[in-house]
């Protein structure tokens, strides 16, 4: 793929700086008390950054994802992305699920042509897009194939383009790969890793696999349950390109170490889930 891929019309300059500022959600329950999704978060993150999120389940990670793209309105505080407050549906910021969440009764093109079709914006250069990011996913062949027929790391991979094909200045990625197995998963972070180097995109990911985490990441943001909020964040001095033998490098395994060690003191301080939910770390989750 060539970096015209992203390009439409002239170069952009990179874009894309988030400003969480003391950004807080509590969860309003009709008959039963309210939930701290969420203590206040302070965080900004650089045009084209790679972040990733981590921490046990119910930490706040998807909710405050939700809250970056708009689709979630914060109790305090507010985010912006380059200094514009967010609204659901905003072209500038996209986000992948878990699931593929694909439409069954659409071929993959159809699927990945959908966001710019409710856009209305859908276009020459959409589709060219499309089809350029469906080629460096390995999908050409599968584009007229309706989701059924693809494997769990295929619809991944469509949705993956599905969400760049808006080429947003955000993505965000909730646990995108937890359901692939291993091998699946290194091969869709080297291929997420050579989409983002090409066109950078600023990256939020969320991730119960910490070293998947250090891999990616430029920092990874650590977080903690009940209530939900922001432990520390890692700077990760490791070299790009990344390469997969790098995992097994001191330095790599020295950060992976000390996230978890960090993970496990504020388990053991009784305010984190069982570390049962890192079991799969490094494996397929
Ligand atoms: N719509 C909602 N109403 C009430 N409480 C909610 C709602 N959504 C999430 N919560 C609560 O907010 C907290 C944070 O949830 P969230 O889904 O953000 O966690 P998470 O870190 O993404 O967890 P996981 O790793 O399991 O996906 C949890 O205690 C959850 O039960
Ligand atoms: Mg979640």
């Amino acid at each position: 793929m060539t970096a015209s891929v992203f390009a439409t019309g002239p170069v952009k300059g990179i874009c894309g700086r988030i400003d969480i500022r003391d950004t807080s959600k509590l969860y309003q329950r009709s008959g039963s008390s309210p939930v701290q999704a969420l203590l206040p978060v302070d965080l900004s993150i650089a045009p084209g950054e790679f972040i990733s999120l981590v921490g046990p389940s119910g930490c706040g990670k998807t909710t405050l994802l939700m809250m970056i793209c708009g689709l979630l309105s914060a109790t305090t505080g507010n985010v912006t992305v380059d200094n514009h407050p967010i609204y659901a549906g905003d072209p500038t910021v996209s986000i992948a699920f878990q699931k593929p969440t694909l439409l069954r009764w659409k071929t993959v093109l159809e699927n990945v042509l959908l966001p710019a079709r409710i856009m209305h914006s859908l276009d020459d250069d959409v589709h060219r897009r499309a089809n350029e990011l469906l080629a460096v996913t390995g999908l050409s062949a599968f584009k007229d194939r309706f989701p059924h027929e693809l494997s769990g790391g295929m619809q991944q991979r469509a949705s993956i383009v599905r969400a760049l094909v808006t080429d947003p200045n955000v993505l965000l990625m909730d646990e995108p790969f937890a359901a692939l197995d291993e091998f699946t998963r290194d091969l869709l972070n080297d291929e997420l890793l050579r989409l983002w180097t090409q066109r950078r995109k600023t990256v939020v990911f969320v991730t119960h696999n910490i070293s998947e985490a250090v891999y990616l990441s430029d920092r990874v943001v650590i977080m903690a349950p009940r209530p939900g909020r922001v432990l520390d964040v890692i700077n990760i001095p490791v070299s790009r390109p990344r390469r997969a033998e790098m995992r097994d490098e001191a330095n790599f395994m020295g950060l992976v170490r000390s996230i978890r060690t960090a993970l496990n003191e504020s388990s053991v301080s009784g305010t984190a889930g069982p570390m049962g939910v890192f079991a799969g770390e490094g494996q397929a989750q």
